[in-house]
């Protein structure tokens, strides 16, 4: 018989060759079917967004500083006035069952032992109630008071309602952040949720298809999905909606960053979605500087796409991030070895910043500057 051979099943010990996050990458195709990984990893259009989202980083060099007095180090610092070990959180991602059967449930386990903040999407294959109860097990277990803050991510739907209700049982199960995404409303993908894997937070509740083009002529303008996507309107309507921090993720304009500040966010995320949204988006860390400035220090900006180094961690908050946010290492590791392998890729990407930290003198997240980058393009 010929064809594409069946998906591993996740190890259940993390082999010695696993030793960065691009390991991971490679080995994690092994683990999905195809289809899968295909909607894992893609980009939109030719891929140049993606691309770009690497070499974003690979265009700065490091500056390294010696002879400084590291004892009392720390990569920890606060968000929000909540404690965050890392300047690294895992960014929220839709259908975690997609890479492993136990899907968010692992993921939180995993960033729990790492004290790591996970976001949670809308679209988590697993209830968020059930997530946040994960999370507080989890540091039962490891013998600690609480679980990382627990974030969760917010896709507006078409009834506000609903939109109400998500937020309200989020806050119910102790999620101390809303991240509001405002990118991918529109946005192609053919790809089928196999049949076990469902928006477990959206059961119950109107949906509009996923997918940009509907029948009967309409291409994108004047369709159900184009009119129900969020304006500023739901911005200010989310502030009257929630106490909770709101944080807007999907922005690379100066001029969206001024606004969202005067709309009452709290925090943004600078990000083109991993690339899949629009091909030929300006690569965040390029944007950075630009809305860093904008935004005159008064609400903390974080970045994320394309983020697979401790260095690249230390280039982003050179640039002016507070925080950056991993998307598909997580789908990468869950994959490939469950909670131990998504524990795992936290503990070597927190490793390289910490080394990094070294390398450049910083003793703490604050004290990564401009002059310890050179631009090498
Ligand atoms: C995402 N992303 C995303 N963002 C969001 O706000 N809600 C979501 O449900 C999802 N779902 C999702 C699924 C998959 C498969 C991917 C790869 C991404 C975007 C995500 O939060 C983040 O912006 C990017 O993944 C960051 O880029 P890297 O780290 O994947 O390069």
């Amino acid at each position: 018989m010929t064809g594409t051979p069946a998906p591993q099943p996740p190890l259940t010990a993390i082999p010695g060759d696993l030793q960065s996050l691009s390991d991971y990458e490679r080995r994690a195709e092994r683990h999905m079917p195809p289809e899968t990984w295909h909607h894992i990893q893609a980009g939109a259009g030719a891929g140049t967004s993606l691309a770009a989202n690497r070499m974003q980083f690979d265009r700065y060099r490091l500056v390294p500083r010696m002879l400084t007095d590291m004892q009392g180090a720390t990569t920890g610092m606060e968000l929000f006035g909540l404690r965050h070990a890392a300047p690294i959180l895992l960014a929220p991602v839709a259908y975690h069952r997609l890479a492993h059967p136990q899907g968010e449930l692992a993921t939180a386990s995993a960033a729990t032992a790492l004290d790591t903040t996970m976001v949670v999407s809308t679209l988590s294959s697993i209830p968020l109630e059930d997530i946040a109860q994960a999370a507080r097990a989890a540091a039962v277990e490891l013998g600690r008071t609480a679980p990382p803050p627990l974030w969760f991510q917010l896709y507006v739907q078409p009834d506000r309602a609903y939109t109400a209700e998500l937020i309200h049982r989020a806050e119910a199960a102790g999620y101390q952040v809303l991240v509001f995404t405002v990118d991918a409303s529109v946005k192609r993908s053919d790809f089928t949720l196999p049949p076990d894997v469902d928006a477990a937070n959206l059961r119950g509740m109107p949906r509009l298809s996923q997918n940009a083009s509907a029948a009967g002529g309409q291409i994108v303008f004047g369709t159900p999905l184009l009119d129900a996507a969020p304006t500023w309107e739901s911005l200010a309507w989310l502030r009257t909606a929630t106490k909770l921090p709101i944080v807007v993720k999907g922005l690379l304009s100066p001029h969206d960053a001024k606004r969202a500040v005067e709309h009452g966010a709290d925090g943004i995320i600078v990000s083109n979605h991993g690339g899949r949204v629009l091909d030929g988006l300006i690569p965040p860390l390029d944007a950075l500087p630009a809305m860093v400035e904008a935004v005159e220090d008064r609400i903390p900006l974080l970045l994320d796409s394309g983020v697979r180094h401790g260095t690249d961690v230390l280039k982003a908050l050179a640039l002016g991030a507070r925080a950056v946010l991993i998307g598909r290492p997580q789908v990468h590791a869950l994959a490939v070895a469950g909670m131990q392998g998504v524990a795992h890729m936290l503990h070597i990407l927190r490793a390289e910043l910490e080394l990094a930290m070294v390398q450049t003198g910083c003793a703490r997240p604050a004290a990564i500057q401009r002059h310890h980058l050179a631009d090498g393009s």
